[in-house]
């Protein structure tokens, strides 16, 4: 079973409770939020007070994916503000432990974000203490990049980790995903898939997410 994140970073923001009930009426359970500070990542976007906006008129599961130096700082405030899911980097994160076990006091669901080029071998001790890894596969910063093809066996990898320990950590993935890669992503162990331009650049949000979520059903 997998889910589909639509990525509001490409949704446009002037109508977003629009954007966010058409892709709730696709299909879609999990509204992915990139906050980016223009640090850790060569690109600023939104932050708190759009989460509590957003917290405001919609059920969906909040999943705010940060992407910021220091997240130690300011991961307890976004599940305050109504974030379910909160995601820190490993790069960024000198006591990753220490984070995640805070968001989860919190009463939030913890998340690893981990780089194209970091090894999954960064994940080990810390995985225990997460609910999901967030793999990205583009350099994080920016929609509509292209997938990176060597992610899909350091997918493969991550699963296998998963199931050899025996954890129960959800795996979602996020960059460049689109109709055309979605089935292998899926077949390869993906759970949770984060869509941004696929969903949000250009035609009907509702249509697109009904479609990757057909094209992405695999019988494996
Ligand atoms: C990239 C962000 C992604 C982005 C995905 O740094 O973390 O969530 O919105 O957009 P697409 O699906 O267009 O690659
Ligand atoms: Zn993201």
């Amino acid at each position: 079973m997998f889910e589909i994140a639509p990525s509001i970073l490409s949704s446009d923001f002037t109508r977003l409770r629009d954007e966010i009930e058409a892709v709730r009426s696709g299909g879609a359970r999990i509204l992915h939020v990139d906050v980016m500070d223009g640090h850790f990542v060569p690109n600023i976007t939104i932050g708190l007070p759009v989460v509590r906006s957003i917290r405001n008129f919609t059920d969906m599961v909040i999943d705010t994916h940060l992407m910021i130096s220091e997240p130690g700082r300011y991961a307890v405030e976004f599940v305050r503000a109504g974030a379910n899911m909160v995601s820190v980097h490993v790069e960024a994160d000198n006591h990753l432990q220490r984070t995640l076990t805070a968001i989860r006091d919190a009463g939030g669901q913890a998340g690893i974000a981990i780089n194209p080029a970091t090894p999954n071998e960064m994940l080990t001790e810390a995985v225990p203490y997460a609910d999901f890894v967030l793999l990205m596969s583009v350099n994080p910063g920016f929609g509509g990049q292209k997938f990176i093809p060597t992610m899909l066996d350091k997918l493969r990898r991550l699963r296998a980790m998963i199931e050899e320990r025996g954890l129960k950590v959800r795996i979602e993935i996020d960059g460049g995903i689109d109709g055309s890669n979605i089935g292998d992503i899926v077949a390869a162990g993906a759970e949770i898939i984060v869509a941004g331009s696929a969903v949000f650049g250009g035609g009907d949000a509702r249509q697109s997410v009904a479609d990757l979520i057909e094209k992405g059903t695999v019988w494996v």
